[in-house]
């Protein structure tokens, strides 16, 4: 019988998710997150809920100064050795932060969150309202997040994704503060591993904090 997951820890659930996937690390950053930096230039960054660090290492790679936050010891100590292979380490820091009860000090240029998501209780809304409230003036938040289910797998109706329109407006953001530099649905193309080509609903939300 399936686990029920409304009595699993975020910690506990990811932990288990990233032990021995060691190798299925990609090495690549997510393809609308380097869309959306690339014409940025390079500064501080926050990247909330980062996994095994492929944006991370990216945004290091292009001149960032990163601070990189999961709940998951285990994906940030893959993250480190990935970083080292890549050259990188100096440029960044990784921290655990539970999201939910502790958040990283400081402002930053750029606060990212991509695929934010989770199948376990994780205040997401609140969490994105923090992250915005850590941008530095003439900074960007950019919360890129699935629209929907994959093309190839059964939908879920009861599962409601945000609307972009829906994670901005949960932001709150003060107005005449903000502007809004892209906030678009997008079908990405998935791997098709085994030769089976694959589409998945994609949202993109980029904000800027206005400079003074
Ligand atoms: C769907 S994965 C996305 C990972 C990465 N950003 C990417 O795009 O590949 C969600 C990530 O959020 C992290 N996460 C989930 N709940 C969290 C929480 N409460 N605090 C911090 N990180 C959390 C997970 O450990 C996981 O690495």
């Amino acid at each position: 019988m399936a686990e029920d997951l409304s009595t699993v820890s975020g910690e506990r659930y990811w932990e288990e998710f990233y032990r021995g996937r060691r190798d299925a690390w990609s090495g690549k950053p997510n393809s609308l997150f380097v869309e959306e930096v690339s014409d940025l230039t390079p500064g501080t960054a926050l990247d909330l809920g980062c996994g095994s660090g492929g944006d991370a290492i990216w945004l290091a790679s292009q001149g960032w100064q990163v601070t990189a936050v999961d709940v998951s010891a285990t994906a940030l100590a893959f993250a480190a050795d990935h970083a080292a292979a890549a050259g990188v380490t100096e440029a960044i820091e990784w921290e655990r932060h539970d999201l939910a009860v502790s958040f990283p000090s400081g402002r930053f240029d750029l606060v990212s969150a991509c695929y934010l998501h989770s199948p376990v209780e994780m205040p997401r809304e609140r969490i994105l309202r923090s992250a915005a409230a850590a941008v530095a003036p003439g900074g960007t938040l950019l919360v890129v997040g699935h629209a929907g289910f994959p093309s190839r797998s059964e939908p879920h109706p009861e599962i409601h994704f945000p609307t972009p329109q829906e994670v901005l407006d949960d932001l709150a953001l003060t107005a005449g503060r903000w502007e809004v530099k892209r906030s678009d649905f997008v079908t990405r193309q998935l791997p098709a591993p085994d030769g089976e080509p694959g589409t998945r609903p994609d949202n993109v939300l980029s904000v800027g904090r206005l400079a003074g």
